[in-house]
């Protein structure tokens, strides 16, 4: 609900727990943040603002205007007048000049929510969700801001955007506009953010906030391994089940920046925005930017329900696929098993391997296209190898159907390889600072998709192959970072929009495809897991979480993204050991259960892995069938964090009705002489009986333990034999 208190001049926004609170203020109309936190009857909060303090508020100490724009809780700050923090929104006008502020205009508060042009965002019905339009302006610039804040009815998130409008009538530039902004009192927090490389993505890191900026921020023209487009900053005391967190994540894929900033006052002003390295958006008289969006979440209830959140809001109000809500065929992807040498028949056998063993279907990976027999060359060529693929597309996919698999195919639109027919014939296509040789990644560069013709001709040249055959599954990679930021189709004062536009086309494409495709099944992936983000989930169900199938490298990278994103959503395969990556051996058994907490599937050569292995794949399989709609649906719980502990790892999911449950047990190093391990479950029914059945041990007999006991006093799991070994319990009402 949204309410506007006239006489206080106060916007109140309530979740189902929580509050947030904007006021207006002096005769200037400065729009001020009052409050964020749990939920509150009373609107009469303005007092929190503080303007009943020196410096007061301009109409009446002007003197002291520039110490008022220093410490006044700003909704949306700008910045060149005196605030010294850093601000939100930053401008050059015609006339070379910076300086802004922004006043209250008008605003509309409206039953559900207006997507944002080009860009993802959450939806919701006018039953879901309310929105409040509040329109800023500075007439100096002749500049309107519109701030879009919506909040969900049963979920405890608000999301944010801003559109900024040129109303002037001469040109200026954006040089940076943030998305979200909260000015408030630093209560001695901590910051926690996600870190990484390539194949150890999204690991949890807990800092002391202190003084000055602190910023997590990518450009490297996409969301990734690096660092994640989200930040929280909690209480010093926030657990998984208790305290306060303040979180924002962002809805975009591109370059970014969160932040936090402690002030000489200890406030602080965290943001969340695209990153205004080498961004400038030139608007002419009428045009308008439209930002991306922050989801924000604040609870007084630790991680585990911050978690809850943003798993309901994305399951429910971002994902538009028709897998979302559904069982994903399990795949079997010939990556790890071939690399780039295959052809037909090899994967036929593979294929007839596996659909023997329950898999329901095959993945062509990277080299079936141009001369692509290594990674040095023929992206861009996308055509089907024939030498390879003999017999052509059609008639490999057709023998696949006839296996009762189906069959999924990898691309990797965005690039260009140097060795190319499309280069030879388009240099210009490429990424580049004209007269300066191009830095090459993975021996390749990026395609310059600001340009619409580009964009045209790669996307027919995807749908071409996938209208030749029965493909039902994509897996829609990018394996280089942006530099040589530089485009032959953009004027001069139009080059710093290339980051922006980049990713407006990566959008429009895959909106295009899954349009065209709509029961397509699309995975996005981009060397692993450096795209994996909400912008990215709002057109793929599923997102290739890391190169690094290790079921111990695992247990970090999960923990990481399901702190944010449900299982659903998580791409997780058993690969073949020694792992590829790390070179470490683990059973076959725990890699199956790690991966089951993703989407599940394979990246092996089944014709060549030792009998035993092959053995387990019929049992895994079922598994799959019977617990994936407890995974995807479930409540996910965090019990035991192995990068806390460094001993073992234990998460939980619950069925919405509480009758099911199941808890996946990883051990790490095996300890001489030790004793089984006390966990105390969560989410069950205190009142319910529970049948506990350790699944993957036989041994282990069935016992029925109350919901309430399970929880308060917890489970007894015996110490597995030896290391890396993993147990799945299985929790049925009794
Ligand atoms: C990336 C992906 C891998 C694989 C290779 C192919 O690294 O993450 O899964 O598809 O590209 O080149």
């Amino acid at each position: 609900m949204i309410t506007y208190n006239e006489n206080e001049r106060v916007f109140k926004l309530d979740t189902p727990n929580t509050t947030y609170m904007i006021g207006i203020v002096d005769e200037e109309n400065f729009v001020g943040h009052i409050y964020y936190g749990r939920k509150l009857e009373d609107t009469d909060a303005s007092y929190l603002m503080r303007t009943g303090e020196p410096p007061f508020v301009p109409s009446r100490n002007n003197r002291e205007r520039c110490s008022f724009y220093d410490c006044f809780p700003f909704e949306y700050p700008a910045s060149g007048l005196g605030d010294y923090r850093e601000g939100c929104i930053g401008i050059r006008t015609a006339g070379g000049h910076a300086g802004a502020v922004l006043s209250y205009v008008s605003h509309e508060i409206m039953a559900g929510k207006p997507g944002l042009e080009g860009l993802p965002a959450t939806f919701g019905t006018e039953e879901e969700c309310t929105t409040l339009k509040l329109l800023c302006e500075d007439r100096y610039v002749g500049m309107q801001v519109e701030l879009l804040y919506t909040v969900f009815h049963d979920t405890d998130v608000i999301t944010r955007s801003v559109r900024v409008t040129n109303t002037g009538t001469g040109h200026f530039y954006l040089t940076k506009v943030y998305s979200a902004c909260i000015d408030m009192d630093n209560r001695d927090y901590d910051m926690v953010t996600l870190h990484g490389s390539w194949a150890r993505e999204r690991h949890i890191q807990r800092k002391t906030l202190g003084y000055g900026i602190q910023s997590v921020s990518s450009f490297r023209g996409e969301s990734s391994h690096q660092d994640h487009p989200f930040l929280a900053l909690v209480d010093k005391n926030t657990t998984q089940e208790n305290g306060e967190i303040y979180a924002m994540n962002f809805v975009y894929s591109g370059n970014f920046r969160a932040q936090a900033e402690v002030t000489q006052f200890d406030y602080v002003r965290m943001t969340m925005g695209i990153h205004p390295e080498n961004f400038c958006w030139k608007l002419e008289s009428g045009e308008s930017f439209q930002a991306p969006e922050v989801v924000m979440v604040y609870t007084d209830k630790g991680f585990d329900a911050m978690t809850a959140a943003f798993h309901r809001l994305y399951k429910k109000h971002l994902i538009r696929s028709e897998y979302r809500d559904r069982k994903r065929p399990i795949l079997i992807n010939n990556w790890e098993a071939t690399y780039f040498d295959f052809n037909t028949e090899k994967l036929l056998s593979i294929a007839r391997e596996a659909s023997k063993l329950g898999i329901e279907m095959l993945v062509m990976d990277d080299g079936w296209f141009g001369r692509r027999n290594a990674d040095d060359c023929a992206l861009g060529d996308w055509k089907v190898n024939e030498e390879k693929i003999n017999g052509g597309l059609k008639y490999l996919v057709d023998e696949v159907n006839k296996l009762g698999m189906k069959f999924g195919i990898w691309f990797e639109p965005e690039m260009i390889s140097p060795d190319s027919d499309l280069y030879r014939e388009h240099p210009d296509w490429a990424i580049a600072i004209p007269g300066r040789p191009g830095t090459e990644s993975r021996q390749q560069f990026v395609l310059d998709l600001s340009r619409q013709e580009v964009v045209d001709c790669i996307y027919e040249k995807v749908a071409s192959v996938l209208r030749s055959a029965n493909i039902e599954y994509v897996k829609w990679d990018m394996n280089r970072q942006l530099t040589d930021i530089g485009s032959y189709g953009l004027p001069a004062d139009r080059q710093g929009e290339l980051y922006h536009r980049y990713v407006l086309a990566v959008y429009q494409m895959q909106d295009r495809l899954t349009k065209e495709f709509p029961h397509l099944l699309l995975e996005n992936c981009s060397g692993g897991g450096a795209r994996f983000d909400p912008g990215m989930l709002y057109f793929s169900p599923q997102i290739w979480c890391s190169d690094d199938a290790d079921a111990i490298e695992r247990l970090e990278i999960q923990e990481g993204t399901a702190l944010l994103y449900p299982l659903s959503t998580m791409g997780a395969h058993v690969s073949d050991c020694p792992n590829h990556t790390v070179g470490r051996v683990t059973p076959f058994e725990t890699r199956g259960i790690v991966a089951l907490a993703g989407t599940f599937g394979y990246e092996l050569d089944v014709t060549k892995i030792p009998q035993e292995d092959r053995d387990m794949i019929p049992g895994q399989v079922a598994m799959y069938h019977k617990y994936n709609d407890l995974v995807r649906e479930g409540d996910y719980y965090r019990i035991a964090s192995y990068s806390q502990n460094h001993k073992f790892d234990c998460w939980q999911v619950v069925s919405g009705d509480r009758k099911q449950s199941l808890v996946t047990f990883v051990q790490v190093l095996n300890r001489a002489n030790f004793k089984s391990r006390r966990i105390l479950l969560k989410g069950l029914d205190a009142g319910k009986r529970y049948n506990v059945s350790f699944v993957n041990d036989d041994n282990i007999e069935d016992k029925v333990y109350s919901g309430e006991m399970l929880m308060k006093a917890g489970l007894l799991v015996p110490n597995p034999w030896g290391d890396f070994r993993a147990r799945l319990i299985f929790l049925d009402e009794a």
